[in-house]
This record gives structure tokens, sequence and C-alpha cells, in this order.
């Protein structure tokens, strides 16, 4: 998600007392379905946490719990200069990090947004040229002279992705809308590879890395009260340290340098939760959402809280407004009646609308779609988007619940990136507040919360670079970083 608004005052919530009859039952009827009551998102957690199990045993489950083969933690005396790109949302992005030695970094970056197409292409080489060519344009930019000694890269892939070893990654499938053939089910690290070495760059890629590993780590070497990564943006996830023993599809598979009591960065990728449908409350519009998507049946939770799908729950609930009549009537609706043509900036920008008519509303649906709206209507759809942006934010929280009651965490802190958590209005506010309402503190300030979300630091650049350097210790040490053999 990106193109949100620039900060408005506070939005006013307007009155509904002009809303007519039929209307105002809509509206309610969405209250009722958007609305995640405290008993429901305990319900939630208290299976989350089952499911999180289950995915750590022999058997598996939904959520894939993928041991990312980070298994220090960070000191804050990693130093050295590093690589990273980050592959997995709007733009591609490529870091220069120097870590400090000391809980410091400086980072270089350059950003190359994505062409739309090519979530989609046809040809899977059209992705790996692509990035490699942007790290040939930002390293010709960067080092003129050209670079004596190789530089380590850190390649943050956010899609689920196994990992028998540090440095490789097994895609098991696409989410957020990629769909590019023929690299599910293979490892991406060679075929980037490929492509840098066909490019003459000295370059190797010794880790691959989630975005919600690399915020783990990341924030963890600033702040060692870290006890979680997770992202809420096109995706949601979350990553944090297990106890090697504790994992139990681990059995038999680590070498004997690895103590029983090692810890083990886990990716969980629970965007897959409930997948089987048993305990989150879906709507119509989310089952049309999972139905349309390129791999139904997948990420039941993400479709219902990420940044990549908001605008588009959004964007049903309207057209089926429509076609029952409530709202556009008489109104040309070729621009509007496309999927995803409403990104999750949309509903950003109607709750951040400050006038009490809603103009900003008014402005966006006529400039953007064509359609007049009467401010009644314009109601209906502030109302609708701040439940749908709440729900997101409520939910979003289970998955972390679900983690510290699982590890034990009763205080701590849960380092969040991402485009919602950072752009959405009153997201933090609504997510923090959700978290309290699980856990029933009686505090009434976020910053007394015991366990506080708080802004990551940069886990695709810092991240991605401190792992590096902790699997480069690794292995000067002859210590290993993946299952045995691998
Ligand atoms: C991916 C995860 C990623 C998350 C946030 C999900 O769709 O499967 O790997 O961490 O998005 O980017």
């Amino acid at each position: 998600m990106v193109h949100l608004g620039p900060k408005k005052p506070q939005a006013r919530k307007g009155s509904m007392a002009d809303v007519p009859k039929e209307l105002m039952q809509q509206i309610e009827n969405f209250e009722k379905i958007f609305t995640v009551p405290t008993e429901t998102l305990q319900a939630v957690t208290k299976h989350f946490i089952s499911e999180l199990e289950k995915g750590l045993s022999k058997k598996g489950g939904n959520i894939p719990m993928i041991p990312g083969w980070v298994m220090d933690f960070p000191t804050g005396k990693e130093s050295g200069d590093f690589l990273a790109i980050d592959l997995g949302g709007t733009n591609l992005r490529v870091v220069l990090v120097k870590l400090g030695g000391d809980r410091t970094f400086d980072t270089t970056q350059s950003k190359y947004r994505l062409p739309d197409a090519m979530r989609t292409t046809q040809n899977p080489d059209e992705l790996w040229e692509f990035i490699a060519d942007s790290l040939k344009a930002f390293i010709d930019e960067q080092f003129p002279q050209g670079i004596s000694e190789p530089i380590p890269l850190g390649f943050t892939f956010s899609f689920p992705a196994s990992q028998n070893k540090i440095n490789e990654g097994i895609l098991q499938r696409w989410t957020k809308g990629f769909d590019i053939p023929n690299i599910e089910n293979h490892d991406v690290v060679p075929m980037l590879q490929k492509q840098i070495t066909k490019r003459n760059i000295p370059i190797e890629v010794v880790a691959l890395i989630n975005d919600t590993t690399g915020t783990l780590v990341a924030s963890y070497y600033t702040d060692p009260e870290t006890k979680m990564g997770v992202i809420f943006g096109t995706g949601v996830n979350g990553a944090y340290y297990d106890v090697c023993s504790d994992i139990e599809k681990l059995q038999g598979k680590l070498s004997d340098d690895i103590p029983p009591s090692a810890p083990m960065a886990i990716n969980c990728e629970y965007g897959s939760f409930d997948n089987e449908h048993v305990v989150l409350p879906r709507t119509k519009y989310d089952i049309t959402i999972d139905e349309e998507s390129p791999r139904p049946g997948q990420q039941t939770f993400e479709k219902m809280s990420s940044g990549y799908y908001l605008g588009e729950i959004l964007r049903l609930a309207l057209m089926d407004m429509q076609k029952q009549g409530f709202i556009f009537k008489n109104q040309d609706l070729s621009k509007f009646d496309k999927p995803f043509v409403m990104d999750t900036s949309y509903p950003a920008r109607i709750e951040e609308d400050p006038f009490e008519n809603l103009e900003d509303t008014d402005d966006l649906f006529q400039n953007e779609f064509g359609i007049n709206t009467t401010v009644q209507e314009r109601k209906l759809i502030r109302r609708l988007s701040e439940l749908i942006g709440a729900r997101a934010a409520r939910l979003s929280v289970c998955g972390i619940a679900a983690i510290c009651q699982k590890r034990g965490y009763k205080t701590g802190h849960i380092a969040a990136d991402g485009s919602v958590y950072n752009r959405y209005p009153g997201f933090k506010e609504k997510a923090a507040n959700a978290l309290k309402d699980i856990y029933g503190w009686t505090q009434t300030s976020l910053d007394d919360y015991p366990i506080k979300i708080v802004p990551a630091e940069d886990g695709s650049g810092a991240g991605a670079a401190v792992i590096a350097a902790l699997a480069q210790k690794r292995i000067a040490e002859g210590k290993s970083v993946g299952i045995i053999g691998a």
C-alpha cells in the first residue's frame, strides 16, 4: 500500500441523524458483521495457540512455523558492511548497511517500484532480472570505482519459504497477489544468484530472510526487550525466538554442535491461520475475496486483515449495496466495478476525511471513479471503512497474544512494521487496545501496557545485515546453519 494522503486533523465523526432508515439498517448490519467482540478475540487467540503448536509438530498444520536458522541473539556488537534486498511489498528495496558494532547502524538505500505486471508475469526470469538489474544500478551508484572485496548480501524474501539452511528458500506458495509460474517449490536463492553472477557483480547471497525475522533481529539488535517482529502491511505475519528442544519437527535433524537450549528464530507465516475456517468471523465479502484470489483456501487470516485486501473488502461491500439498490443510484460504475481498483489507501483517506459532510470522500469518488455520492452515502462509506480498519487491527493482534501466551511472556516489546501499522489512521491505538481487551489489562495509557507494540527498526535493511553477520560468524566458527547434511 502506498500513496497514503498527508496527515490531516483528527476526523470528526459525523452525525447519522440524517441517514434514511433503510441505509441506517444496512449500517447496523455492517456493524454486526464486522465488529469483533473481546470474547471472539479471546477464542481466536486460544485456537491460534493450538495451531502454532501444530505447526511445530512433526505432523504439521496450517501454520508453517518455518525455522529461520538464526540461532543466536544479536549481541549488538555485530559489525561490517552488508547489502540487503527486500522483495515482498510494493517496492523492491536495495540497502547498503554499515553495522556499527555498538547497537547502531547506518543505511543508504534506493527503492525501485515493482511494476504491477511483475506480480503476475508469466516469465519468472523477468523477476530475477529486474532484481539483479536494480542491484547493479545501486552498486554502480554507490561504488563508482567498483568493488574490491565481495560483499555479503541478505535477501529478504517476504513469502512462505521453507529453509533447510540459512541461504535457502523453497517457496511454498505465493501470497499478496503474486502469481509467477515455476518458482513455487523451488529454491529462490540460486535463481537470484545466477542473475547476479551473470552481471559480474561480486556479491554472494549468504542468507535468506523473512521480513518478520529481519524485524525481530533488527529490533533485538537495538532493544533486547524485543519478543517478536511483526508486519502489518501488504501481508501480515510474525516471528519470534523459540527453543530448539521445543520444535518437535526438528528432532533428529540438528547436528551435535546445536544444544537443545539453543534459540531458533521462527517465521510463523500465520497469515495462513484458520484456513480450515473454524474460528474467524468471515463475512460474505471475505469469502468472495478468497474465491477470486489466485490461491483460494490460503491465507485466510491475512485476507481479513492485511493491507492488500482492506480496500477490496470495502469495494465489495459497496458494490453489494449498489446491486441491492441502496446506493450509487443511476451512476456509471464502469471505473469502480473492477477488482482491486481501490487499494488500502482509499479507506485510509476516507477515515481521515476531516469534514462533517465528508468532502474529501466526495472528491475521491468523483475524481477517481466518476461517481457522485450523497452525503448519506458517504456516511455509510466512512462507517464501513472504520469497521473494516478496526476489524483488521483487532484481529491482527491475536497472533501477538498467541505467541506471548505460548512462550509465557508477560512483558516485552513487539516490534512492528508495515504500511498499515505506520500509515493507516488509528491502527496503532486500535491494535494496542485490542491486546488490552484480550488480556483484560486495567492500565489506561498505551505506554503502560505490559506488552507494548513499538515501531520496529529497519528489518529488511539492518535486520538482514545482522542475520548475514550472525550466519558468517557461525560458519567461520564451524557451526551449522541448517539441518544435518544440508
Ligand atoms: C507472507 C509473509 C510475510 C508477510 C508480510 C505474507 O503474505 O507470506 O512471508 O512476512 O506477508 O510481508
